[in-house]
């Protein structure tokens, strides 16, 4: 989603801007814009577009200044539009900011300020703000007070950066923003990734909080004006070296490295989680997107060996959950740790005295922050807007969580890496059988028991990668209704291996197939229904066939978007951190 970033040093800011909103370009965005202060005057130029096309009509980094303010925006308040797109200048064009996140009663504020003679221009919330700064400012010809008298204003969640005063200045609110530093230089980011070529150390700053930087010190201030200690820390090493190897797109690398990333899991601090929830009869797992499908699995997977009721819930459904048990907690999935409806999720729980832990990716992002024990599935930093590896670790550290909470090994990391990777070799067969799906429209996927959150997975990823309408479903459940649909144009995914779900499924796979449908069969066993056979190994514990049936899954969708000529690293509309509601 949106991405910001700062910089005040000794070198001209604005080539440096465009090389770190390039590295953030991952997170996703429709428009591009930055700022230079030059001279005590501030210049602005903003389009629709990448950012190497916007830089190359523009010449945005020919802007002269040494401090400067860039974004990337996807649109939530307002079309797309060059207006549209950040930063905003206030209308004394002395200020100006870029927005990640919402301002929800930007209307209320936008009302106020109107009254009072301000005029707007664009249709974002993100406006209000350099207008209410700078009405702030003028009150008080304070820094800092100004900073305290906006955000006590504003409602919603929110990381943004502005020149004020000569001065670049950050400000966090259940959204993600960082320092970094380096020598005379200071930067302000979305994401440690989008500096980590250009600085030594980052603070993370608190959330709600704020600092004033510049080449001599930076100060850091909770919003009621306390003075805030902060720490340096190092830049993992794991960020700095990522690339996309020799791979075309960091999708299938990503895929690729699953032999490796499903070892990197926490073991130590899954453990940790198993002790504490052991005791709680209750359990809520939230998640959305694919952190939802890995909640299913620990819903299937809690149910059948714990003795709990536990609820999977989709983050931003999780508010009709108006009366929390006393005896219950909640376990929080997500690869990045900055879901807007994931973090909603845990403050009403914590709100309600409930406690939240977390599986996570991203250890220093807000999640962790509000989360009292972390379970790390540490597959290292996923720049594919798909998730792929962060799902397979985290499905990995449910198994164990679950596991270590009833004492029996479900299963041993190294033995299922070498089922990944045999998994893998079979990517030419799998890239095959995409040439001979590319033209389909609409697919079905269906599964049963444990099996069924691959298959709603499955039918993400092929949304998301290839763009092809997917629907998941329960095998029994298709005839129930939308056998009405099945015809010999339809395709239909069956994940089938042979455990207690095999049968079942057979006689599914013979409704369908007796109605003309095309059957992908992924399994362990051939059978002559199929139509095509996505082969997967044989497991030594049935329990965990998810783990090694997803795999094939995430490799056919990649390859029908290339089949398709799509950007898998870049799906249209999406992006990878879902950091506004
Ligand atoms: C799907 C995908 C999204 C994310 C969802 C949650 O491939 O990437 O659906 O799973 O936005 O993100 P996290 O896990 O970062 O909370």
């Amino acid at each position: 989603m949106c991405s910001i970033i700062g910089y005040h040093g000794d070198r001209t800011a604005a080539p440096i801007l465009i090389k770190c909103l390039k590295k953030m370009e991952y997170r996703g965005y429709d428009s591009v814009g930055i700022s230079t202060q030059y001279r005590n005057t501030i210049i602005t130029k903003k389009k629709i577009g990448t950012v190497s096309e916007v830089n190359k009509k523009m010449e945005l980094d020919k802007l002269p200044g040494k401090i400067g303010i860039g974004h990337t925006r996807w649109a939530t308040h307002g079309n797309v539009t060059d207006i549209n797109a950040h930063p905003h200048t206030s209308n004394s064009g002395k200020i100006s900011v870029v927005h990640n996140g919402i301002i929800e009663n930007y209307i209320e504020i936008k009302n106020e300020l109107m009254k009072m003679g301000y005029k707007f221009y664009s249709d974002t919330d993100s406006e209000v703000i350099a207008n209410l700064l700078q009405y702030n400012f003028e009150k008080t010809t304070n820094v800092k007070l100004s900073i305290m008298n906006t955000v006590i204003k504003l409602r919603g969640q929110y990381a943004f950066i502005t020149i004020l005063d000569n001065k670049l200045l950050a400000v966090r609110y259940n959204s993600p923003l960082i320092i970094g530093l380096k020598d005379n230089e200071r930067f302000i980011a979305s994401d440690v990734f989008g500096v980590s070529a250009e600085v030594d150390n980052i603070i993370y700053l608190n959330d709600g909080s704020f600092s004033i930087l510049n080449e001599k010190k930076i100060q850091c201030y909770g919003f009621d004006g306390h003075l805030i200690k902060y720490t340096l820390s190092n830049i993992e090493s794991n960020i700095l070296t990522v690339s996309k190897k020799h791979y075309q797109y960091f999708t299938l690398k990503e895929i690729f490295e699953q032999t490796e990333s499903i070892l990197q899991v926490d073991i130590k601090s899954i453990n940790e989680l198993a002790k504490i929830v052991s005791n709680i009869k209750r359990l809520y797992i939230i998640g959305s997107g694919t952190s939802y499908n890995a909640a299913l699995i620990a819903k299937y997977l809690l149910s059948k060996f714990c003795d709990k009721i536990v609820e999977a819930i989709v983050a931003e459904e999780f508010e009709i959950f108006q009366n929390m048990n006393r005896n219950s907690a909640l376990i929080a999935i997500s690869q990045s740790g900055e879901t807007a409806d994931v973090i909603n999720a845990v403050n009403m729980a914590v709100n309600a005295n409930i406690h939240a832990y977390t599986i996570l990716n991203i250890p220093t992002s807000v999640l962790a922050m509000k989360c009292n024990n972390i379970a790390k599935t540490n597959c290292g930093l996923e720049i594919g807007v798909a998730a792929t590896k962060s799902f397979t670790s985290q499905i990995a550290s449910i198994y164990i969580l679950v596991g270590k909470m009833i004492h029996v090994k479900f299963i041993d990391l190294h033995y299922v890496s070498n089922l990944i990777s045999t998994i893998l070799k079979n990517e030419l067969e799998i890239q095959n059988i995409s040439k001979s799906l590319k033209n389909i429209i609409n697919i079905y996927v269906l599964a049963k028991g444990i099996h069924y959150p691959i298959a709603s997975e499955c039918a993400l990823k092929l949304k998301e990668l290839s763009r092809i309408h997917a629907e998941s479903m329960f095998g029994g459940e298709l005839k129930h209704g939308a056998f009405t649909l099945i015809d010999n144009n339809t395709h239909v995914i069956v994940i089938n291996p042979q455990d207690d779900t095999y049968d079942d499924m057979v006689i599914s796979i013979h409704e369908i197939k007796s109605r003309g449908a095309k059957i992908i069969g992924v399994s362990n066993t051939y059978n002559k229904l199929y139509d095509y056979w996505i082969k997967i190994p044989n497991v030594r514990d049935k329990i965990i066939f998810p783990l090694v049936e997803i795999i094939p899954l995430q490799l056919l969708s990649y390859y029908l978007a290339i089949e398709k000529n799509l950007d898998p690293d870049h799906p249209k509309n999406l992006a990878k951190s879902v950091t506004v509601k």
